[in-house]
């Protein structure tokens, strides 16, 4: 039976929506509470299991390879200093089962096209792709929700949430069968349709497990929505040979690549944070708001 091994974390996107912060760093290091972004989604794919991470960067993005290497300078100062608990922190960044694996995407052509690039490493495994602008939380992770589906189901599971109908341009959105409470059997998805075209209100939140025919399927496809090559089409494609599940989480998620999502995420997690969350949450309740 197929298990999960590898992730794939398209990270070469410019974020746009993000200027200037993002101008000389990337959208997936900015920080909630006090880990970036990527990192989160990292830790999320780790606890369902994975040890292989892909990054498909682009240009500008050092900062991630960076962040989960060895930070000689800084671990020979904690080390110096005795400061054992940060240097613990700064090693638990990437776990010594962990491999990254990083690869360049030379032009921004779509998410699609990303994972496309990702093909080499992966080959012939299904396997997860993670978008680190949506923070996920939920006990468990999201991600392992759908590792332990995938165990039960050997096919694609996408996740979803309800959205307002207003909403329906921002996502991919599906349609299809329920089979039960939390799953359904699709027929359909389209990429950011208008509310008056969505075959539904379910739309697909930075979570998927795919099987690797889904490769053959992107390749296949002309440029979509935004002249990008939408992995949503590959998806779409791939329902005509393979059974493709939508799977509702039981969890949050915070759309980090829109300002008002990251600062949501910022507020709630501190507030759940073990040292910081009485004192801040005394801090907002006297705020004259
Ligand atoms: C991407 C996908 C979209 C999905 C969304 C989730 O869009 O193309 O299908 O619903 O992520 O965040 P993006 O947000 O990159 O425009």
């Amino acid at each position: 039976m197929a298990l999960i091994n590898k992730a794939i974390f398209p990270v070469a996107g410019l974020g746009t929506r993000f200027l200037p912060a993002t101008k000389a760093q990337p959208k997936e290091m900015l920080p909630v509470v006090d880990k970036p972004l990527i990192q989160y989604a990292v830790e999320e794919a780790y606890a369902a299991g994975i040890r292989q991470m892909i990054f498909v960067n682009g240009r500008n993005k050092r900062a991630i390879p960076d962040h989960f290497d060895t930070a000689f300078e800084l671990e020979t100062e904690l080390e110096a200093a005795g400061k054992k608990e940060l240097l613990a922190l700064v090693h638990s960044i990437k776990p010594d089962d962990m491999e990254c694996i990083y690869i360049r995407q030379p032009k921004a052509l779509g998410l699609g096209h990303a994972v496309l690039c990702a093909q080499c490493v992966v080959v012939n495994e299904p396997f997860a792709v993670l978008l680190a602008d949506d923070l996920m939380v939920g006990k468990p992770p999201i991600l392992k929700q759908m590792v332990d589906q995938f165990a039960e189901w050997q096919a694609s599971i996408l996740a979803v949430q309800e959205v307002p109908a207003e909403h329906t341009k921002r996502y991919g959105i599906v349609a299809g069968a329920p089979i039960s409470d939390r799953l359904m059997d699709l027929t359909h998805m389209v990429e950011k349709p208008a509310p008056e075209d969505a075959p539904s209100r379910l739309g697909v939140a930075g979570r998927y497990i795919l099987t690797p025919g889904v490769f053959r399927e992107i390749a296949a496809q002309p440029r979509g929505v935004g002249g990008e090559i939408q992995l949503t089409d590959g998806i779409a494609a791939l329902m005509r040979r393979e059974k493709v599940f939508a799977y509702r989480y039981e969890g949050k998620r915070y759309d980090c690549g829109s300002k008002e999502g990251f600062l949501q995420a910022n507020v709630e997690l501190a507030l759940a944070h073990p040292e910081l969350g009485p004192s801040f949450r005394e801090y907002l309740k006297a705020l004259e708001i």
